[in-house]
């Protein structure tokens, strides 16, 4: 089968021929038909060790049903998250990382659910109550922005954004956003929660315009350098709570909340913002326009 593997200069990859996959009892054979390609994913290209296959976010149709008989049936169109893999003609998908998609929601809108949606989800989550809060996201026009804005609107958050350019921000205030600003700082204060992907010096400006007891929750640095923190910059956020986010919580079934982004999808109540789809063929062109900041919301690449 053909599969996109690691190439040089990383994090450029080349489609190749790969070894097929075999499923277990308990997993799927999945033929795949739309993957996105997501920013933490170039990073691990960057350090593809010898016979590893990137790849997390897929959808297509199930070819091989479980042996167990358990989860969707052949023929059935599924998004499934991955630990890697995924970027090829067939994955192997076990039955906690899969959900079955209704007519309602097409594959390619699905295969930008997964990795995006699934942080913004449990973001949302360990963040908290946010209904009435002053809420603060940096990176927020980026895959897992798009999504934390329209599911942390319906709580009725009053919710800040920073992006890198106004017209990126349109969108986000359609889904809920109510004000948008250019940087940290032109964001004023106080915030009552502060969420920061940037890393670097953002970390330390969103904890500078937190109120006293406010929360911040540092989950991403897209900038590539981490946040070095200065507790005596009084600036803000004096007795601040400080937490570190990693998606995979080990405590939700992957499978469970990629069901629940589908319902919403399909219910209307959730809008995969696809901001570059293109084939697969064109996977370097995409991951450059990602790491450049040229893509609004997901990548998303049609296998051929
Ligand atoms: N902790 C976790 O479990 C977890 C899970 C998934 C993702 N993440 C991380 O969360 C972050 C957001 O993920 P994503 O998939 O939404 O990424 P994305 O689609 O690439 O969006 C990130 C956005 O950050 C903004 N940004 C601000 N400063 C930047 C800089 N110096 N360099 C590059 N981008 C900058 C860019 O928007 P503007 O140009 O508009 O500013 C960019 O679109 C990433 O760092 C990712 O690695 C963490």
């Amino acid at each position: 089968m053909k599969a996109l593997l690691p190439s040089d200069p990383a994090p450029a990859v080349r489609l190749a021929d790969a070894l097929d996959v075999t499923p277990g009892d308990d997993e799927l054979l999945v033929q795949v038909e739309a993957i996105s390609v997501n920013r933490g994913e170039t990073f691990r290209l960057e350090d593809a060790g010898p016979g590893w296959r990137p790849g997390k976010d897929i959808a297509g149709r199930v070819v091989g049903a479980a042996a167990t008989g358990r989860g969707p049936r052949e023929g059935a169109r599924v998004v499934a998250h991955l630990d890697d893999g995924g970027w090829a003609e067939r994955a192997v998908v076990p039955l906690d990382r899969v959900a079955e998609l209704p007519d309602a929601v097409d594959t390619t809108t699905a295969a930008a659910l997964p990795l995006a949606g699934l942080t913004a989800l449990r973001l949302l989550r360990a963040t908290g109550p946010v209904a009435g809060r002053r809420v603060l996201l940096t990176g927020a026009s980026g895959g897992v922005g798009h999504y934390f804005v329209e599911l942390a609107a319906a709580h009725g958050p009053d919710l800040t954004v920073v992006v890198g350019t106004p017209s990126r921000a349109e969108r986000l205030r359609e889904l809920g956003a109510t004000r948008a600003v250019g940087s940290v700082e032109e964001a004023g204060r106080p915030f009552d929660i502060g969420l920061d992907s940037v890393g670097g010096d953002s970390t330390q400006a969103v904890l500078g315009a937190l109120t006293t007891h406010g929360r911040l929750v540092w989950f991403g640095q897209a900038s590539r350098k981490p946040p070095v923190l200065d507790f005596f910059d009084w600036s803000g956020g004096a007795m601040a709570t400080i937490s570190k986010f990693h998606y995979l919580d080990d405590v939700t079934p992957v499978a469970d909340d990629l069901a629940t982004l589908v319902r919403l999808t399909a219910s209307g109540r959730l809008h995969p913002e696809i901001g570059l789809h293109d084939g697969w063929d064109n996977a370097n062109a995409a991951i450059a326009a990602l790491l450049d900041r040229r893509v609004r919301g997901n990548v998303v690449l049609e296998v051929a």
